[in-house]
């Protein structure tokens, strides 16, 4: 997705304020995905309406699922059951979201009909293999394009429950053999080489599903209904991130930012931050859900160089472009490592964030699976950048330019819709000069 808009973002002083983010896209998603396939009626509070998630709405009432909109953040979904989902005439877009690409072949592999699903031009270029791989071990009928989407599924009602080792930590994958778990044979179990993040586990046991947790597998059993009544949604910790870290950069900040999700699994970038040198409490902290939520107050800070090993990976995969920018301001070397997956999210990350910081004045090196960073301690310059579509690095470009001395141009800033529409109205009431 290429807008060709481009916005300014002048430096900053600090940031000052207190704010709200939407809610967490992975949940969102997941409350909608989860809610269809429930008895009754979901209730989701705080949904985290996006560009993303606006592609999964569609999805399900295309799929014959009634969603009332009792407000913008405030959904009721009539769940048609474990089985009950319509095959519909044309094909299901997914537009740039992976999430539902991916979680939806594993619903669909087990429903009545034949689906047909592709996304834009992103989406379309991302690794569909990886899920239909194992769901065919399942007894699934998948074809895809040269292992991409457009992809064709033919519901069946014969799925086998496998026992996986995913060969690349994801959670999409995992997720996606677990709900088509739910419609199989005896019981589905995946095996994670890390741990990825566990929102769909706790979203099927909060609907009654018999899910068993260890530490580096999960099982699922055939379900016989689900109910789920209500989620609350809590804030994004992806959509927080930005936030975190230039208020960590700009000195005299002190900003707080409430209702934000805490799952463990999720907050890597807080301990790398930490051990940075970073200053950031944490409060409030309660369980809402099965989920964990709180408010961060963040105060700017002098950091030093981290690295980031491949274990600590998949805790913040999201976050890595903004560790980029966070090491080109501290001092002292910095590098990422067992990151290659960051090579097939909606760009190339590894090369969209190194791209992009170069062109503003960082020391930014790519190598096969992570980069380097020698960080210096002062405002890089600024510049022209592009985020190339993709979201994560609009919201890294507008971060880089209050950091900068002379501010930034994001290319393609619109692209920040797909997972935060009102990122930059939001940067703008809590920045000083
Ligand atoms: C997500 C999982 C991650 C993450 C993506 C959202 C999810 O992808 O990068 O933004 O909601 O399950 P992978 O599981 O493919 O690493």
């Amino acid at each position: 997705m290429t807008d060709g808009t481009v916005t300014r973002v002048e430096p900053a002083g600090s940031l000052v304020g207190h704010i709200a983010v939407p809610g967490d896209k992975s949940i969102s998603h997941r409350a909608l995905l989860i809610g269809a396939l429930t008895e009754g009626e979901t209730r989701v509070h705080d949904f985290g309406r996006s560009g993303d998630t606006e592609s999964t709405l569609a999805a399900v009432r295309a799929l014959g699922v009634r969603v009332d909109e009792e407000a913008d953040d405030e959904l009721v979904v009539h769940g048609v059951g474990l089985r009950g989902l319509r095959a519909p005439a044309e094909p299901i877009d997914a537009g740039n979201a992976g999430t539902l690409l991916r979680l939806l072949t594993g619903i669909l592999a087990a429903q009545p009909g034949t689906y047909e699903l592709t996304g834009d031009e992103s989406l379309r270029s991302r690794p569909m293999d990886r899920v239909a791989e194992p769901l065919t071990r399942m007894g699934a009928r998948i074809t895809t394009t040269d292992g991409r989407a457009p992809l064709t599924i033919e519901g069946s009602d014969a799925l086998r429950g496998i026992d996986y080792k995913l060969p690349v930590a994801s959670a999409q994958v995992k997720s996606a053999l677990l709900l088509a778990g739910l419609n199989a044979q005896g019981t589905t179990t995946v095996v994670e080489p890390v741990q990825t993040r566990d929102h769909t586990e706790l979203m099927l046991e909060a609907a009654g599903a018999s899910v068993r947790r260890r530490p580096s597998s999960v099982s699922v059993e055939p379900a016989g209904r689900l109910r789920l009544d209500e989620v609350v949604v809590p804030g994004d910790f992806s959509a927080a991130a930005p936030f975190v870290v230039a208020a960590t950069l700009l000195a005299g900040s002190e900003l707080t930012i409430h209702d934000v999700g805490l799952n463990p699994r999720r907050i890597g970038l807080l301990d790398v931050l930490e051990r940075m040198g970073a200053r950031i409490s944490v409060f409030n902290r309660r369980k809402l859900g099965g989920e964990w939520i709180g408010d961060l107050d963040v105060r700017s800070a002098e950091l030093t160089g981290a690295e980031i090993t491949p274990e600590e990976v998949p805790q913040l995969v999201d976050e890595l472009p903004l560790f980029a920018l966070a090491a080109a301001l501290s001092r002292g070397e910095s590098r990422v490592r067992g990151a290659g997956e960051l090579r097939v999210k909606e760009t190339d990350r590894i090369e969209s964030v190194t791209n992009a910081l170069k062109a503003l004045g960082v020391r930014i090196r790519a190598s096969d699976d992570g980069f380097g960073v020698r960080g210096v301690p002062s405002r890089p310059y600024g510049g022209k950048m592009s985020s190339d579509g993709d979201h994560r690095i609009a919201m890294v470009g507008a971060i880089a330019g209050l950091v900068s001395r002379e501010g930034v141009d994001v290319g393609d800033a619109d692209a920040a819709a797909i997972s935060f529409p009102g990122f930059f109205d939001v940067l703008d009431s809590v920045s000083r000069r």
